[in-house]
């Protein structure tokens, strides 16, 4: 099987956009993880993480934002915000209907970022540039 035949079969681009939009609706509305994303647009985070996606899941690479890494510098991601992400994505995976293929490709990508971007101490957050925010909040909900 091509590996566009692949990326298809996994549900292609309808699949990934159904999945972020349920996911990312939790993301907003929760009151913690939520605050991390005050200062973004939903619908422009969305489309980053589906481009981002659509490349690691085999489909085309059209993605041209930040890698992970660079992107997460200046935010104090803990282990527990770390799971509290992963349980939420989980829920979107399932509440989508991606198949179990999908949801374990997709948690294991995710999985594989956990150690370089979680961070032991606030003092490990870089700004991305001279006027950008460090992003740490305490637990809330
Ligand atoms: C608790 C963990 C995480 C938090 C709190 C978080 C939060 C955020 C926020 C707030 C942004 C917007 C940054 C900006 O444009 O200023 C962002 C961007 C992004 N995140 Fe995460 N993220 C987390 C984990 C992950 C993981 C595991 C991945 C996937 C490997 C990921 C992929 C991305 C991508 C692709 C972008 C777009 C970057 C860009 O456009 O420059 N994130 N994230």
């Amino acid at each position: 099987m091509s590996k566009f035949e692949e990326f298809e079969k996994l549900g292609g681009r309808g699949m990934l956009i159904k999945i972020s939009k349920i996911f990312y609706d939790k993301i907003y509305e929760h009151p913690w993880i939520g605050l991390y994303f005050k200062d973004i647009s939903q619908d422009v985070i969305e489309s980053q993480q589906v481009d981002f996606m659509t490349g690691a899941l085999g489909g085309d690479q059209i993605y041209l934002g930040k890698l992970p890494i660079p992107a997460h510098k200046h935010m104090f991601i803990t282990n527990e915000l770390f799971d509290l992400r992963q349980s939420l994505l989980s829920e979107a995976l399932s509440e989508a209907g991606a198949s179990e293929e999908l949801k374990t490709k997709w948690l294991k990508i995710d999985e594989a970022f956990k150690s370089r971007l979680v961070k032991k101490d606030i003092s490990e957050c870089e700004k991305r540039f001279n006027t950008d925010e460090i992003l740490a909040f305490d637990k809330v909900g």
